[in-house]
């Protein structure tokens, strides 16, 4: 049998990453990342009026990484004004011609990577390995959604004729989509957040995190390089309050998408609710109560790995990370053990050192929430093992990775977003009562499951209620494409980014039907 070729391999270039292990390379990158740090920076809505705020490094205050300009209400209103008189031209170019610019934004993308990786450590607080990761997400969200725009918006779908009429479906822009992303992937979610709603044909605003509004400043300004119209995607940085909210009660307003917290997503669902002009989607992806469940047949060493990245990694910052591990009683005191020994190993500090595995929490009002609930464990949990915070803790925002046993998931009544992990013992004839509890949560975003039994993973695949099941691997670092990311009950509506309908979603069917 004779394969097609591209059953396997994607149509699109996936990007190319950098070999940080290797020296050669390694060494002449932090040379230039130095130089870097001269750069100040900046983000302007449209006409960048406005009062000016400084953007501080989350791992230390006293650094100054530049200079973000908050949108008012009035120019959200012109914003959307512009980007509605724009969006109907973008739409009629077509999906081959937008896809063309995606693909060219990709490139500038990656021709620009190394000012993104310094913005990502200063702004971001993100160790290299993960600024490295996370411009290679946002690439290939560029490219795989072109591919889509071409999949889906240049030609009509033909459908059945049967008393001979022609019948056809087209795909068309919505309008102007306000696109909402969070700090903790402030390049890869929101490039997916911005790129998809333009590959479908319509006008993007696009609001930043307040944390983050530089990373956001230089995507939109090399979405413009790339030859994107400056109406048909403008940056509008500014608060939840101020931008978020005008935006999302804007009657022009054709759709939202949002990634954040579950109480937010309320927020804006209330908010499009009660607005004047068209009952319009709203797409979500939104928080998480993951576990991992390991059972007496799984092997300790690749437990221990994957158990410490997906909790540990990015500080714990990633809506998919790793919260609630559930161990088999018979294996749970020496997988436990293995678990805290790797965790003394993994540096906490300054993210430009590449040696550090666990960077700092975003900001102040992160790590308020993180001590308080290690507080709480203090008093209701026993300790396994905390770090320090290094020296330079005093100032920045660091929360050091830190694991305790609990007695049951319902102790925990929200996501702790950070490097704090929970451990619970299960007996091995309680499968059945593990997975009803994480379904008990009401989120549905990731879980990990390491065994080597076929009848505990068939059994966990048809009863667990998430977005994205992980077997015998970490639980972080979806693949665009290849695992469609995002949740279901509490985490999100769907669709998935990266996956086959999320496209579309942003886009409006209509049909002609010609008698012949
Ligand atoms: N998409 C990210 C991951 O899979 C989470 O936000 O880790």
């Amino acid at each position: 049998i004779v394969l097609p070729p591209d059953l396997f391999a994607p149509q699109r270039r996936n990007s190319a990453g950098v070999d940080l292990s290797d020296p050669l390379v390694r060494e002449p990158l932090l040379e230039r990342l130095k130089a870097l740090e001269a750069r100040n920076w900046t983000a302007k809505p449209g006409l960048g009026k406005g009062e000016g705020r400084a953007i501080v490094s989350p791992h230390d205050h006293r650094i100054t990484v530049g200079t973000t300009f908050e949108a008012t209400t009035a120019e959200v209103d012109r914003m959307v004004h512009a980007a509605h008189a724009a969006q109907v031209g973008w739409d009629s170019l077509g999906g081959e011609a937008r896809a063309q610019l995606l693909e060219r934004a990709a490139d500038l993308y990656e021709a620009h990577a190394e000012e993104f990786f310094s913005l990502c450590i200063r702004e971001a607080g993100k160790t290299l390995v993960d600024a490295v990761l996370e411009v290679r997400e946002a690439v290939d969200f560029l490219r795989f959604y072109a591919s889509e725009a071409r999949r889906q918006f240049t030609r009509p779908l033909p459908l059945p004729g049967p008393t001979g009429e022609q019948n056809e479906l087209r795909l068309h822009g919505r309008g102007v989509i306000a696109s909402i992303s969070p700090w903790n992937f402030p390049l890869a979610i929101f490039t997916g957040l911005m790129s998809a709603p333009l590959a479908a044909g319509n006008a993007v605003i696009a609001k930043p995190a307040g944390q983050t509004p530089l990373i956001g400043a230089l995507a939109v300004e090399l979405m413009h390089q790339a030859g994107v119209p400056k109406d048909v995607v403008q940056l509008a940085p500014g608060s939840g309050r101020v931008v978020g909210g005008t935006l999302t009660a804007h009657p022009l307003l054709a759709g939202v998408v949002f990634t954040g917290s579950t109480e937010t997503a309320r927020m804006i669902n209330r908010t499009l609710a009660e607005r004047d002009g068209p009952i319009i989607p709203f797409v979500a992806e939104t928080g998480g109560q993951n576990a991992m469940i390991v059972d007496s047949s799984a092997l300790p060493e690749q437990v221990t790995r994957d158990v410490i990245s997906s909790a540990f990694q990015s500080a714990g910052q990633r809506c998919s990370a790793l919260r609630v591990l559930f161990v088999q009683e018979d294996v749970a005191d020496g997988m436990i053990k293995m678990i805290a020994g790797a965790m003394e190993a993994l540096k906490v500090g300054d993210p430009s050192d590449p040696a550090t595995d666990v960077g700092p929490v975003i900001d102040q009002a992160a790590k308020k929430v993180l001590d308080d609930h290690l507080k709480w464990l203090d008093k209701n949990a026993k300790k396994i093992c905390r770090l320090e915070p290094p020296k330079e803790a005093k100032n920045g925002c660091f929360v050091a990775p830190a694991f305790y046993e609990i007695k049951s998931l319902s102790q925990l009544d929200r996501e702790n977003f950070g490097a704090i992990l929970h451990v619970i013992r299960f007996a091995g004839d309680k499968l059945d009562e593990v997975v009803e509890a994480i379904n008990t949560t009401g989120y549905g975003l990731t879980l990990g499951l390491q065994s080597r039994i076929d009848t505990v993973r068939d059994y966990v695949e048809k009863h667990a209620r998430v977005g994205n099941l992980y077997v015998n691997r970490n639980q972080i670092g979806a693949v665009v494409e290849s695992q469609p990311f995002g949740g279901e009950g509490l985490s999100g509506t769907g669709p998935k980014a990266g996956g086959p309908h999320y496209v579309a979603r942003f886009a409006t069917e209509r049909v002609t039907c010609v008698d012949t």
